[in-house]
């Protein structure tokens, strides 16, 4: 059950990756998670941000604060309309980029979660969701 009111914000320039950064860190403080947490979803959130932005082509990122017994999460939704990934296993993958990127960004947003899943279709789009619980 969400404590806090869905958010939802778009993509679609550089700056709006700096808003999201912003909102997730606010979101994860409200929620009392430990400095440490906080960085691990904003840099998680930061990273899908851009991907969004650069490969997706633009979208947006949904969050919702969940609540579980004591359990405190927070699960943040990117969504893009771009061209999709054709390969998501390799694209997961240390150090693989199609862009000259570092290649770090999906496998890094998967270690700083607890929970991460990706939903991608070549010429629909890619939808990333994370969870970290506090
Ligand atoms: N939203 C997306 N839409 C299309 N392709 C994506 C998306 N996110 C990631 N990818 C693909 O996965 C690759 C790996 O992403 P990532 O690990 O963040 O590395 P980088 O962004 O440095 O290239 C990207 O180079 C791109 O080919
Ligand atoms: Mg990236």
């Amino acid at each position: 059950m969400p404590i806090q009111p869905d958010a939802a914000h778009q993509i679609e320039t550089a700056e709006d990756v700096v808003t999201v950064r912003q909102a997730v860190r606010r979101r994860a403080v409200d929620l009392g998670f430990s400095l440490v947490d906080q960085t691990k979803i904003v840099t998680a959130a930061s990273e899908l941000a851009r991907n969004t932005l650069q490969h997706g082509g633009g979208g947006s990122v949904a969050m919702q604060s969940l609540e579980q017994g004591a359990r405190r999460g927070l699960r943040l939704t990117f969504e893009d309309h771009g061209p999709g990934i054709a390969d998501v296993a390799l694209a997961m993958k240390d150090g693989y980029t199609t862009a000259g990127g570092l290649g770090l960004g999906l496998s890094g947003a998967r270690r700083l979660s607890s929970e991460f899943h990706i939903d991608s279709r070549p010429g629909e789009g890619t939808r990333v969701s994370i969870v970290r619980w506090r």
